[in-house]
């Protein structure tokens, strides 16, 4: 099963840039930036990753994201995750990165994605995997914010594909950012959201209704509502599952009663992935290979998951079809 996984081609579709920030790296950048952070080593970063909940991991994310300055800092980052994308045939990536986390620290807009565009080209080139990006509003700022980000974004436009909204779910529901997003699909982005992580039913209804969401990110608590799950299947949108972090944030218990293969039976379009491989504890195969263990999911299970990620990847139809 392993060696099934590990060969199956497979698109990552819920990956925060952000997240795949491995300690090592972290070490390498901070030092050459001359910024100091509060660890002595990578063994005690990676004790500090125990977290109660998303509000608990997001305040050492942002923390660790910190010390990302300058183009080759966000191009460093970047080429690390596709390097680990080659490994595992993950063949399409969709790029999640937050910019407002680094703007709040006076690193431009352009520096951010100039960074990351430069290393997804270099990966096309030499390890044959493309990407797109994902430009994610943070919902715990305000929707005013959120449109200077957009405003920000315009010089880029042909280089961002769609856009997300992440960070702390509960409190912030989908329609505060009904206007941005309305703005955002007008300049030609396609709307994306986390939803139903923590936050309940409501607010994925919000993000389907309200923000016209395209794909769901998480999704979990639409299990809450047989009506929600029947409307997710009606307009065939898919959820961008993330086993380990569900573990890692206490979003389920154990993997054992993780939802994804009761979603799968009722007829929901799931795909599997890392969200923020670096403090979760595992890459996109580790995703698969722990929820197939848990869940005793068959081969024809995980070719379906692995064959959703393409179907229901961004891309246009005719570049689609070269990987189904
Ligand atoms: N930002 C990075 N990872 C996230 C997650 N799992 N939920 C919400 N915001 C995030
Ligand atoms: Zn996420």
């Amino acid at each position: 099963m392993e060696a099934f996984i590990k060969g199956i081609p497979k698109a990552e579709l819920h990956l925060h840039i952000e997240g795949t920030f491995e300690p090592k790296l972290m070490f390498e950048i901070a030092k050459r930036n001359g910024i100091s952070i509060p660890f002595d080593s990578v063994e005690e970063i990676e004790k500090a990753y125990q977290f109660d909940c998303l509000q608990d991991f997001l305040d050492i994310y942002y923390q660790g994201a910190r010390v990302l300055l300058t183009e080759q800092d966000f191009y460093d980052l970047t080429y690390s995750y596709l390097e680990k994308c080659a490994e595992q045939n993950v063949r399409h990536t969709e790029i999640m990165f937050d910019p407002q986390t680094h703007t709040e620290r006076n690193v431009e807009f352009k520096t951010v994605i100039s960074g990351i565009l430069k290393a997804c080209s270099d990966a096309e080139k030499r390890l044959g995997i493309t990407s797109l990006l994902i430009m994610s509003f943070l919902r715990h700022l305000t929707e005013k914010e959120a449109f200077i980000t957009l405003e920000e974004s315009l010089p880029f436009k042909k280089h961002i594909k769609a856009v997300g909204l992440d960070s702390s779910e509960k409190g912030n529901p989908p329609s505060k950012f009904k206007h941005v997003f309305e703005a955002s699909v007008k300049e030609g982005y396609i709307p994306l959201a986390h939803a139903g992580e923590e936050g309940d039913a409501d607010y994925v209804w919000e993000a389907l209704d309200i923000l016209k969401i395209k794909r769901i990110d998480h999704g979990n608590k639409a299990m809450q509502d047989e009506k929600l799950v029947e409307e997710i299947i009606r307009r065939n949108i898919a959820l961008t599952v993330c086993p380990l972090s569900n573990k890692a944030l206490q979003v389920v218990p154990d993997l054992q009663n993780h939802p994804l293969k009761k979603m799968m039976n009722k007829g929901l379009k799931v795909t599997v992935n890392s969200d923020d491989p670096a403090y979760f504890g595992g890459q996109v195969n580790q995703n698969y290979l722990e929820i197939q263990k848990a869940l005793h999911l068959s081969k024809q299970d995980i070719y379906e998951l692995a064959r959703n990620s393409f179907e229901y990847a961004l891309l246009e139809e005719d570049t689609k079809r070269k990987y189904l």
